[in-house]
């Protein structure tokens, strides 16, 4: 497996990268992306100044995708969007591609390194409830009830920072976590 540039002029691995997309977000993220068409316009989007796009090849196979965003004049970048093949999965390729990512937005002299991950489908302890009056109490008593992503980057070094209630719709909340990737000295 190997980590390399989504380069801008290949076509094929554009193709193979928005079905993963596709596919691969179909269970934690229905609505995100629905056919293949919305899934190239993301990939095409992950290109140019402020981006970064990864991909993680088996065999000249693309088997996982990570983009970043620059944002808040480059001190903070959201890594968006992030995927690994079913079949690939647990295998650390997404530590890999997060590790890669965050070595980029580093030589771009970024601090902070940031991502939303939804519960659109009822994986987590917070969909379904009323969050408010005080929804960092329920971020505190987070619970994962089938494979949310947030243990994923907890386990990479990310710290939850947030929830916006009701993001998806009626108990449907975004998920924010967020890693300082900068030593301090
Ligand atoms: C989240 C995702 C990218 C993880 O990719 P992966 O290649 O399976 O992750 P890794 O194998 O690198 O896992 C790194 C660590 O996180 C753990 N981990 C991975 N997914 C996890 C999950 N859903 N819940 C809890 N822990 C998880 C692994 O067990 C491993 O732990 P270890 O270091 O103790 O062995 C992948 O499951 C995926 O593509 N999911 C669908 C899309 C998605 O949810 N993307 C994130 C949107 S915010």
């Amino acid at each position: 497996m190997k980590i390399t540039e989504l380069e801008i002029e290949d076509e094929m691995i554009h193709q193979q990268a928005a079905e993963l997309l596709m596919t691969a977000s179909a269970d934690t993220a229905p609505r995100a992306w629905p056919d293949l068409q919305s899934a190239i316009v993301e990939v095409q989007e992950s290109f140019g100044p402020g981006k970064i796009s990864l991909v993680a090849l088996d065999r000249q196979r693309v088997v996982g995708w990570v983009g970043a965003i620059r944002q808040y004049g480059g001190h903070t970048w959201e890594l968006h969007p992030l995927v690994v093949n079913r079949n690939f999965r647990r295998r650390g390729i997404g530590r890999a591609l997060v590790d890669a990512a965050q070595s980029r937005v580093l030589e771009h002299g970024a601090m902070t390194l940031w991502v939303t991950a939804d519960d659109a489908v009822g994986s987590t302890s917070l969909w379904g409830q009323d969050l408010y009056p005080d929804p960092l109490h329920h971020l505190q008593e987070i619970r994962n009830l089938n494979g949310h992503p947030f243990q994923f980057y907890q386990k990479l070094g990310f710290a939850l920072i947030g929830v916006l209630p009701d993001a998806n719709g009626l108990g449907k909340p975004d998920i924010f976590l967020a890693k300082r990737v900068r030593t301090i000295t």
